[in-house]
């Protein structure tokens, strides 16, 4: 019968390189954007309008957004903390009448306060007031607006996370106006059971079509955890390429989930989704050379060894 398309969000400009160490040149950064369009990522993160303080290697993100060749058909999103990251957003589409670099915009928040309070200095609480203010000033200019809640299974700094929490911040970001809110496995610590036992609580107050799931492979769970997302009913995955990345504020923590291991995953069975896997293999070896490092999707490495 007809395939179930499943939506893969491309983390890993953002999520990936955000964790960094050593200063990556913008046009590596519009090497891996252009990259990843060409192999057929439909949606993709292409940066943050952060404090340069808080996350130094999302400096460039105006240069990136603004030399990439967007794509048709492919939806860019950069992630924005406060008014000040909306305001730069505004302001490069004020620049680029007619070529708009960035289509949506995502905001963050968390389930605990001890992780809010790492991440971006503001309780919980006062992160959600926060985020009206900017959401409702991204829809008045007619942006779509993204929500993101980290750490929905454990928190680095308090330990195991009540579900219920997770249920009710993500739905304060659905009633203020983000069309999607991506629950964030920021530590990886999750597995198929603790994921589900998570989502039966979330979906007590949120519909499953405006959910999306955002596992870290911190423990090898990624592929695993995106699949019971799917059986759970949710239709969108982020995934990063190589499985690049981290979060500066979860400490141990590694990347994504590889798109390479997902879409294996996802191959021959009943769910469908965009990007061509030997073109996003090419993808993820370019960028691990150019940063130094290690290719972490198990998934790439045995095709580049067949
Ligand atoms: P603060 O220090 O409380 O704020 O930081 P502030 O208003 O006092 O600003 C400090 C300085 O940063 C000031 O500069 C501001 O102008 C500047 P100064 O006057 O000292 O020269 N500043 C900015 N610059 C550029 N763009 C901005 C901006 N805002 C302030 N938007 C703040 C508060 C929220 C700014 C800070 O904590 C921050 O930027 N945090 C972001 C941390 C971050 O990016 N974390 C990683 C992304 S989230 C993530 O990875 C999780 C996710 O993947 C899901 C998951 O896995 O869980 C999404
Ligand atoms: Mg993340």
């Amino acid at each position: 019968g007809e395939r179930i398309p499943v939506r893969i969000v491309e983390v890993g400009p953002r999520d990936g390189l955000q964790n960094e160490k050593t200063v990556i040149p913008p046009e590596v950064k519009v090497g891996l954007i252009d990259r990843l369009g060409r192999a057929g990522s439909r949606v993709i993160e292409a940066g943050s309008f952060v404090s340069p303080k808080w996350v130094p290697q999302m400096a460039g993100t105006a240069e990136v957004v603004t030399s990439m060749d967007k794509l048709p058909g492919t939806t860019y999103q950069v992630l924005v903390p406060n008014e000040k990251g909306l305001e730069s957003v505004l302001s490069l589409l004020a620049a680029h009448p007619d070529k708009p670099p960035i289509d949506e915009i995502a905001v963050f928040t968390a389930a605990t306060d001890a992780f809010s309070i790492a991440n971006t200095n503001v309780t919980v609480a006062d992160s959600l007031k926060r985020l009206a203010r900017v959401v409702q000033s991204a829809l008045d200019k007619g942006i779509r607006v993204r929500g993101y809640v980290s750490v929905v299974i454990t928190c680095p700094y308090s330990g195991k996370v009540d579900y219920k929490r997770v249920r009710d911040v993500t739905k304060e970001l659905l009633d203020m106006g983000c069309y999607e809110v991506s629950l964030g496995d920021t530590t990886g610590t999750g597995n198929p059971t603790s994921v589900r036992e998570m989502l039966s609580v979330v979906l007590e107050a949120n519909p499953v079509e405006r959910l999306a799931g955002h596992f870290h492979d911190t423990f090898g769970m990624g592929v695993a955890n995106s699949m019971a997302a799917l059986s759970a009913g949710i239709r969108t995955l982020d995934c990063s390429i190589g499985g690049l990345g981290g979060c500066p504020y979860s400490p141990g923590a590694t990347g994504n989930v590889a798109t390479e291991d997902v879409l294996y995953a996802l191959q021959d069975s009943a769910y469908s989704a965009p990007g061509d896997l030997e073109a996003l293999v090419d993808v993820g070896f370019w960028i691990s050379e150019r940063l130094g490092r290690d290719n972490s999707s198990r998934v790439a490495k045995a095709v580049r060894a067949r």
